[in-house]
């Protein structure tokens, strides 16, 4: 371990068949709640009969409409009905757009200025309300980590910011069986993609968090063709949940170097296209790569090695093949791996290009992913 690190992660995970039942229980019985909820999913598959059912007897009001890419648009109304009705505690019943919403609105209730001003600044947040989730799409790890992601739909825009832990979650793994294919692909992405972020850096930091991390690669590329022909088997969708909740929540970060380009890049064409998250990353990564293929070159063959058994031919040779088996897993779960597929073109390179420039953008684990390197990243994926 060649860093030092403080580790600190205050979630309590509930897990298993029927335990939404386990809010009656874990939830505090004189707190005014708020329910957070998307835009419906909840009420076809059975979620929100539970949650009501758990819920009978506490003080609580409800508020819908939180989107995918959650926007501070509308994030603000469910900041005012908050402020309004005076909440001190709220409840996200949703994937990890209901989640990080809750963030921002458990931040910014006691918060006297305008929302979008703690994304930008998230320095300014203070006190923030106590918040727990009910998660129904594995996916982002927002169910045990501190970070959330926020759209300005008017500015175009989409900032990560970091405040607090959910006191609880609940995960049901039951509660995934409805979700359409793609979310469920894009959830494996975003997972593979998240490990990734934190191990595809510099070599010979921590063993043990290096093969935590394959682990958890391993495990996805196993359930991936369990999950994609049968979304109801329990025991793979339950697996890939608990890979979900593990690839986010500091458990693989500890003492070691992260990149997150691939993310901040994804995260601009959702921004500008409207495009679902782990899409993006599934596309970017790729590019990511081939361009930094140098500097990631050791983790690259260790990657390759480790997790897709490949060990034959030059280091050169092996990289290649690595690339290819990267973006074949992506593809064999029915994502697109190209700009082009998405109608994605030149214009939304210039755009991002010229915002890296613009705000003097450097990412990635060496800090050298400027406005031009993104250029040649995404040039790549084209
Ligand atoms: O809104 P409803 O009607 O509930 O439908 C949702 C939504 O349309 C639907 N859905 C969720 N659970 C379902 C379901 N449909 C059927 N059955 C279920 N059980 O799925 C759609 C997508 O939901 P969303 O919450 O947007 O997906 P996800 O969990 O992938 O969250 C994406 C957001 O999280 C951010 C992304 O940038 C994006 O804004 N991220 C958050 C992170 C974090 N907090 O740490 C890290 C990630 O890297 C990511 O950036
Ligand atoms: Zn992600």
């Amino acid at each position: 371990m060649k860093t030092n690190f403080t580790f600190q992660n205050p979630t309590k995970l509930i897990f298993g068949k029927g335990t939404i039942a386990n809010l009656a229980q874990e939830l505090p019985k004189d707190e005014k709640i708020l329910v957070t909820y998307g835009g419906g999913s909840v009420k076809q598959n059975g979620v929100y009969k539970q949650v009501l059912q758990a819920l009978q007897g506490f003080n609580y009001i409800e508020f819908w409409g939180i989107e995918p890419n959650p926007t501070v648009e509308t994030l603000r109304k469910a900041i005012a009905l908050g402020k309004q009705e005076k909440v001190t505690y709220i409840l996200a019943v949703g994937g990890g757009s209901v989640i990080d919403g809750t963030k921002l609105i458990s931040s910014a209730i006691p918060y006297d200025g305008d929302a979008w001003e703690l994304v930008l600044k998230p320095a300014k947040i203070g006190k923030m309300l106590p918040f727990a989730s009910v998660l129904t799409l594995p996916a982002t790890g927002s169910e045990m980590n501190c970070g959330a992601v926020i759209s300005n739909a008017e500015k175009q825009e989409k900032y990560a910011f970091y405040s607090s832990f959910p006191q609880f979650s609940v995960l049901d793994p039951l509660v995934t069986f409805s979700l359409p294919d793609f979310q469920i692909a894009c959830g494996i992405a975003d997972t593979f993609i998240h490990v990734l972020e934190q191990y595809l850096t510099v070599p010979d930091e921590s063993p043990l968090m290096d093969r935590w991390s394959e682990g958890i690669m391993q495990t996805l590329i196993e359930l991936a063709p369990k999950v994609t022909a049968d979304k109801t088997n329990y025991e793979a969708m339950a697996e890939f949940m608990l890979c979900a909740t593990m690839a986010l929540n500091g458990f693989t970060a500890m003492g070691v170097t992260e990149d997150w380009a691939t993310h901040l890049i994804g995260h601009e064409i959702t921004a500008l296209q409207d495009i679902t998250h782990g899409q993006t990353l599934a596309i970017v990564l790729i590019g990511v790569m081939k361009v930094l293929r140098k500097q990631k070159r050791a983790k690259l063959l260790q990657f390759g090695a480790r997790v897709f058994h490949i060990v034959e031919g030059t280091e050169e040779q092996r990289i290649d093949t690595t690339i290819v088996a990267t973006e074949q897993f992506f593809r064999s779960i029915g994502l697109a791996t190209k700009l082009h597929e998405l109608n994605i073109g030149a214009e939304t390179i210039q755009a991002i290009k010229d915002r890296f420039l613009k705000r003097g953008t450097h990412l990635g684990e060496c800090g050298n992913v400027d406005g031009m390197l993104t250029e040649e990243i995404l040039n790549e994926c084209l």
